[in-house]
């Protein structure tokens, strides 16, 4: 372990805004039990802009997610912990409540041995900080595809079509899997923004994506219907509805919250996501399946890292990357996110300050 800094740098988020400061470092956090990461990347997700508005259910058993994409590397690796000052790593934050915010100099993540192992995830081969993506929303997308073909039986989705409602980050991973997985796609989005973003960095075909407003020409079109926005609201769950055929399958990714249901029916879709449940309804005269996916596990990270690699072309996530922003302006900035000031299509990459 390098020397123990008096201060470090760190984010907090009370009370819907973020602010940004040296804190004493927590010399009595350096337990058996304890990984301290310092990160190189972290990522701003939806999730973390929806906590900053509170428009967010934080399910106990994992906390708060904001700042919980990133990469770096173990700092400090307690007795018990498996670990070692110097490993490559990411984190996985469906595992353990007890970790500080990722928007800091410094991450501290308690748990278990079990815990950690499954919460603190190694990066395989060299990473040298030109190559970066975001292991954490891409082990998300692997795990809900996986699940999908789990609860349908399916082996592949070889000469399926998959229409995506989103082209946010999630949206576009999903289409990147779905096409390796055998899928053609089509993916329709809001706002011309990222429909451009998705063309011009050259992750999606001029015919794959489309305007959500011509949702409405693809009616009964799709075998599987993705629902990638911030939001699952009933409108978009309607239109998912529409574009799906009979007997089809609408995966529910995007945003729900307690008591929520499926336009039309008893269906609780907050339950199904976070359940990863499948089950049939009866909609428009069409007999739909409706599932949803909810987080990851380390073996999504692994399956993430060797699709990666195995195939890059058919996995451009550092393409995702629309800009880099230093940690110390990562507040004002993230505080525009939340405030619609500003909402850049693809992943924006907070940067640690260079090492000394
Ligand atoms: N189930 C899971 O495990 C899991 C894991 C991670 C994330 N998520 C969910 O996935 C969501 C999307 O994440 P992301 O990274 O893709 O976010 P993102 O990059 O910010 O993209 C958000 C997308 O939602 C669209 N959108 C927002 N409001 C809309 C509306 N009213 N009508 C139509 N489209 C709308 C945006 O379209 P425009 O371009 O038109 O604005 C954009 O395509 C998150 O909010 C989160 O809820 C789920």
């Amino acid at each position: 372990m390098s020397t123990v800094p008096s201060t470090y740098e760190t984010t907090r988020l009370r009370d819907g805004v973020v602010s940004f400061g040296a804190h004493a470092f927590p010399h009595e956090a350096l337990g058996d039990d304890t990984v301290v990461i310092r990160p190189d990347h972290m990522g701003i997700c939806r999730a973390d802009v929806k906590e900053i508005l509170g428009s967010r259910d934080v399910p106990e058993d994992r906390g708060p997610l904001f700042g919980h994409e990133l990469v770096g590397s173990v700092f400090f690796a307690g007795s018990r912990s498996g670990f070692e000052a110097g490993d490559t790593v990411t984190l996985n934050p469906n595992i353990t409540p007890h970790r500080t915010t990722g928007f800091a100099e410094y991450v501290f993540v308690r748990g278990s041995k079990e815990q950690l192992e499954q919460a603190v995830v190694r990066v395989p081969g060299p990473y040298d900080g030109k190559d970066v993506w975001m292991p954490e929303p891409f082990a998300c997308i692997v795990h809900a595809l996986r699940k999908l073909l789990e609860l349908t039986g399916l082996d592949s989705l070889g000469g399926k079509r998959v229409g995506i409602v989103g082209a946010g980050c999630a949206g576009l991973m999903f289409a990147m899997y779905a096409r390796h997985l055998g899928a053609s796609v089509t993916v329709f989005n809001r706002g011309g923004v990222r429909r451009a973003f998705a063309r011009e960095q050259g992750i999606l075909a001029a015919d794959e994506i489309r305007p959500l407003s011509e949702a409405g020409a693809y009616p009964d079109a799709f075998d599987v219907v993705v629902v990638a926005p911030t939001v699952a609201t009933a409108e978009l769950l309607e239109t998912a509805g529409r574009l799906a055929r009979d007997g089809a399958v609408v995966l529910v990714y995007g945003g729900t919250r307690k008591g929520d249901r499926f336009p039309g029916g008893p269906v609780d879709v907050d339950a199904v996501r976070r359940g990863e449940l499948l089950t049939w309804v009866d909609h428009a005269g069409k007999r739909l399946g409706v599932s949803g996916a909810y987080g990851c596990f380390k073996e999504d990270y692994e399956e993430g890292f060797r699709l990666r690699a195995e195939y890059p072309e058919a996995f451009p996530l550092d393409r995702l990357v629309s800009r880099r922003i230093p940690l110390d302006e990562f507040p004002d900035f993230v505080m525009d996110i939340a405030a619609g000031r500003t909402d850049p299509p693809g992943k924006v990459l907070v940067e640690a300050a260079p090492r000394a």
